[in-house]
């Protein structure tokens, strides 16, 4: 079965992706990633405030004259959970690139337009055949406006896509008033793909310990309810390719995000729960879904229950409520 998707103006042979995680720093695991059949993987996140802070401390040793860049570096404390920093990170993508033949898609997380920017050509450079900019802001200020919110995320995805030639896919989560707008505003700004959604953060509280948990959960197939709303709505009207990332647990939840309208569809909480060899098992469930039903590729269902393509659009935007209460025996 020829699975070949176009993503970001990238050739990929199949629509399946591994999403940013930590199973995709070890080579490998890309590599075992590509034989189960991935199209693409996306390198853990380096974070802006690595880069920042990686560039303050540069900059003190070179006003203060000290001897060892590398040394300084092993002095502050990681701050991400992958204790990362920009030069493994740069050897990462660098050796991903020359092992795999499918295409590495590095990905940033950053929330300003200032100048870590630069390391987007660092990335570029190192053999990365796109970016993914992950946009992961809680506007906790209440005084901040949702049109200055959306500025910022505007102007950090349109400083990243000009420092680079490569595309920039940008990951975002559900929160604004006008996702569709939002999407419009981002591809304006050179977004050349769009992520949905984010796994926003959200943390719980421990009542025992009095404290804020700020734990991880893995996801579950019912929270890709939203991101497939909005790939359904944003499907066939918007010039960025899209990308469908949560929830993914079955090669039926791949089916249902290309139905929708997915170029391709990500997983990583699959992978943490039932270990890597679960891309083939999307991988053939796909296949095996498109043959039993004498489909030839992906591309033949991609889109059929997009927004724009059915018979009755409002399925999207309004719940029947009255159905679903006689469902519970309730008139
Ligand atoms: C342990 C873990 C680490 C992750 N690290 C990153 C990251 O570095 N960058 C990023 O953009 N997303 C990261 N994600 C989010 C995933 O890429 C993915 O978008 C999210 O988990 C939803 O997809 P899923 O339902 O298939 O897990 C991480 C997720 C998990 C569970």
């Amino acid at each position: 079965m020829d699975l070949s998707t176009d993503y970001l103006g990238l050739s990929l042979k199949s629509p399946l992706v591994a999403s940013a995680s930590p199973l995709n720093t070890r080579l490998d695991n890309l590599k075992a990633l590509q034989d189960f059949g991935a199209g693409a993987v996306v390198l853990p996140s380096m974070f802006e405030e690595q880069i920042t802070r990686e560039q303050e401390i540069l900059d003190e040793l070179i006003d203060h004259g000290a001897e060892s860049f590398g040394e300084a570096l092993s002095y502050f404390p990681a701050q991400t959970s992958y204790a990362f920093d920009t030069s493994n990170h740069l050897a990462l993508i660098e050796n991903a690139a020359a092992a795999l033949d499918i295409p590495v898609i590095a990905s940033l997380n950053g929330i300003t337009d200032s100048g870590w920017v630069d390391y987007a050509r660092d990335i570029e450079g190192a053999g990365a055949e796109a970016i993914e900019l992950n946009v992961f802001f809680v506007p906790s200020d209440p005084t901040l406006s949702g049109a200055e919110v959306e500025k910022r995320y505007v102007d950090t995805v349109a400083a990243v896509s000009a420092a680079v030639k490569i595309p920039v896919a940008v990951k975002i989560g559900p929160y604004f008033s006008s996702p569709g707008h939002m999407a419009g505003e981002l591809v304006k700004a050179g977004a050349k793909g769009l992520v949905l959604f984010n796994r926003f953060y959200e943390p719980d509280i421990d009542p025992m310990a009095l404290s804020i948990k700020a734990d991880l959960e893995l996801s579950r197939s019912y929270e890709m309810r939203l991101p497939l709303l909005w790939i359904g709505v944003l499907a066939g009207r918007t010039e960025a390719s899209l990308a469908a990332t949560t929830g993914v647990e079955s090669a039926d939840d791949v089916v249902k995000y290309l139905l929708a309208g997915a170029d391709v569809v990500m997983t990583t909480s699959s992978l943490l729960r039932h270990g890597l060899v679960h891309m083939q098992v999307l991988s053939e469930g796909l296949a095996d879904w498109l043959t039993s039903r004498d489909l030839a590729s992906p591309g033949a269902i991609r889109g059929k229950l997009s927004h724009s393509r059915i018979d009755n659009p409002e399925a999207y935007e309004r719940a029947n409520y009255i159905r679903v209460l006689q469902g519970y025996g309730a008139h």
